[in-house]
């Protein structure tokens, strides 16, 4: 017996693509299934500037394979110098699509982000005005908040305030990890949407934690309690347009990830569909799998879905996936969710 389904080409609404070997050893992971992504900016040094986004662009095209139409959707790096001005610019000539918001000190390479937001509110009107998207990572960062409160407590104190400024702006809640981001964004007008990721529908911080110290699972927002993990699963499956799929596929070289410090970011380029087919398929939410992957996306950034498809096919026998990605600068652990999957994308 073999099921299948057939759905409008993916997009990823959030993927860090890296630079250099790293960005050609993975690069095709995400070209295989994806029709077009939401690049972050987090290189290092950041992009910050229309001309960094145009040569980041342009290594991105050239480390497509051979024969690939996959479309990198560019964004700026927010910081507290960024120049309206530019940012405008950038957006007429078609060169972004989004700017990304990091709470200074958040996440991986964050260390250049907003110290505190009424000092980029210049670029936020003018975005508003010209209705170029804000990504979010929503986060407070201030040292005395639990890390698994930061997601709530940025809502209260500063995106809730950033929508009653400007209600205009059209928002991205990247990656949210809990209950209080999906009851926040079911609350507010259609433009603001907020990307789940796949890792987030499938573990909670047990996965990470009991039985041995796991770090392939630990990403940031870190995963939370099993009923928010449950929220995120009712509200990815329910075919509600607010949220769509943004992969935060996060690649780090084992020995970075397997270290007395180890980096945040799960790696799920290569099996997101398949484990997306299987979240959705148990939910028995199927049907839906195609809003959240490949419709509700362009729609919130006013563009076209894909106009070509991909089929994906349950079979009787588990289907295996590569442990690793080997990459010019070290192998890359593929996320595991750590049961058997039965489904693979038709390639
Ligand atoms: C991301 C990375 O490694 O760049 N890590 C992660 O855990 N998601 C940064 C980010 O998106 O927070
Ligand atoms: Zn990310």
């Amino acid at each position: 017996m073999s099921n299948s389904i057939t759905i409008t080409r993916p997009d990823d609404w959030h993927l860090h693509l890296r630079d250099g070997a790293m960005l050609a050893g993975i690069a095709p992971e995400t070209t295989r299934h994806f029709g077009r992504a939401i690049i972050m900016p987090n290189l290092v040094p950041p992009v910050v500037t229309a001309s960094d986004a145009a040569a980041y662009r342009d290594r991105i095209l050239a480390a497509r394979p051979a024969g690939s139409n996959f479309e990198p959707l560019m964004t700026l790096y927010l910081t507290d110098k960024t120049d309206p001005n530019d940012v405008a610019a950038a957006y007429a000539d078609g060169l972004i699509r989004a700017v990304k918001y990091y709470p200074a000190g958040a996440t991986t390479n964050s260390d250049s982000g907003v110290t505190d937001i009424k000092n980029v509110m210049p670029v936020l009107e003018k975005m508003a005005e010209i209705g170029l998207t804000l990504c979010i990572h929503g986060e407070a960062t201030e040292p005395h908040i639990d890390i698994f409160d930061r997601e709530a407590v940025f809502i209260d104190t500063t995106l809730d305030p950033l929508r009653r400024a400007l209600p205009e702006l059209n928002i991205t809640s990247e990656h949210i990890t809990t209950k209080d981001g999906v009851d926040y964004v079911k609350s507010q007008p259609k433009n603001h949407g907020a990307t789940i990721t796949t890792h987030h529908l499938m573990i909670n911080r047990n996965h990470i934690l009991v039985g041995g110290i796991k770090p392939h699972y630990y990403c940031l927002p870190v995963a939370k309690r099993e009923e928010h993990r449950i929220a995120l699963r009712a509200a990815a499956t329910s075919g509600d347009p607010r949220f769509f799929l943004g992969t935060d596929s996060a690649p780090h070289t084992d020995p970075a990830k397997e270290s007395g410090c180890g980096c945040a970011g799960c790696f799920t380029a290569t099996n997101t569909m398949a484990l997306l087919a299987h979240v959705f398929d148990e939910d028995g939410a199927l049907p839906n799998l195609e809003k959240f992957a490949s419709l509700n996306g362009p729609a919130h950034y006013d563009l076209k879905p894909n106009t070509d498809q991909i089929t994906i096919e349950k079979s009787d026998l588990p289907v295996t996936y590569p442990d690793k990605i080997e990459t010019g600068d070290g192998p890359v652990t593929v996320f595991n969710p750590g049961h058997d999957i039965h489904w693979r994308v038709v390639d």
